[in-house]
């Protein structure tokens, strides 16, 4: 189906011309609540968003830190409803209408499913319900294909089936793990994938290398939150991270980059 200019606009706003994104996550709260290095949402927030190609977080957390003067493009989580100290994490429902995304002018929403929970269905169907919801208003969604605390569930096999399963029900963009046999992940997801960080790695070099293997495997791009603003050095970070996704820096470089960055900083 051709895509309407609504949709077409939106998308383009997250996914650069080069086709190519560099989001940066940072909605970790919404059910971690005052994540390290993220208590005081604006303070890190703030410097890192002329260097993110978009920024996605909960309507908290933007309408309480983000100014709205910003032309960092958001990506609007809506879905929640349970917390890490709670019975399950998959247990999520929709916590904002997407009337509420468009009043804030999101360029996307984004959600969590949960494949092979006892919560699939609802999960799945919410998903379903906001492509429906999202198709009539030109609102693309991104679906998290989430593992809650199983994060021995990002095998290709597992990833796989949860990021078919979202591009089938209607996903516009799909964010998932990076994970060994990526190459099987990426051929079966027919719409755009891009790569979480996940919990913050041992070394910068670390983070490097997963974004350059996931981008030459066929991501699209990142949507990293703690490998960037849990580092000392937050802009560096980013700006590294940048250059393998949009300027084609080896994880080699993009290390050399940031060493100089950091240097330039003290
Ligand atoms: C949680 C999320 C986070 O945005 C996601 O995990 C990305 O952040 P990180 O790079 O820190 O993993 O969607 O469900």
């Amino acid at each position: 189906m051709e895509m309407d200019w609504g949709m077409k606009n939106r998308i383009s706003r997250i996914i650069q011309p080069d086709g190519r994104t560099v989001m940066l996550a940072v909605d970790h709260g919404y059910f971690l609540g005052p994540t390290s290095k993220l208590e005081v949402p604006r303070k890190t927030i703030e410097p890192l968003l002329p260097y993110a190609d978009s920024v996605m977080l909960t309507r908290g957390v933007l309408r309480s830190s983000i100014r709205a003067d910003t032309s960092t493009p958001i990506v609007l989580r809506v879905s929640g409803g349970t917390s890490v100290i709670g019975e399950s994490l998959a247990n999520e429902g929709i916590t904002t209408p997407i009337v509420e995304a468009l009043r804030l002018n999101a360029a996307a929403v984004a959600l969590s499913i949960f494949v092979g929970t006892p919560h699939e269905r609802q999960t799945l169907l919410s998903l379903s319900n906001m492509v429906t919801e999202g198709q009539s208003v030109g609102m693309p969604v991104l679906a998290v294909t989430a593992v809650g605390k199983e994060l021995e569930k990002r095998d290709a096999r597992y990833l796989a089936l949860s990021c078919r399963i979202a591009a089938e029900l209607g996903a516009h963009v799909v964010k998932t793990y990076y994970c060994d046999n990526f190459t099987k992940v990426v051929e079966g997801c027919p719409v755009p994938l891009v790569i979480a960080g996940g919990p913050k790695l041992e070394t910068e070099m670390d983070a490097f290398k997963m974004t350059y293997s996931a981008i030459h495997e066929g991501a699209v791009g990142v949507d990293m939150g703690r490998n960037i603003w849990q580092n000392d050095n937050p802009i560096p970070m980013i700006k590294a991270v940048r250059s393998i996704v949009h300027d084609k820096a080896t994880p080699k470089e993009a290390f050399d980059l940031f060493k100089s960055l950091k240097g330039k900083k003290k």
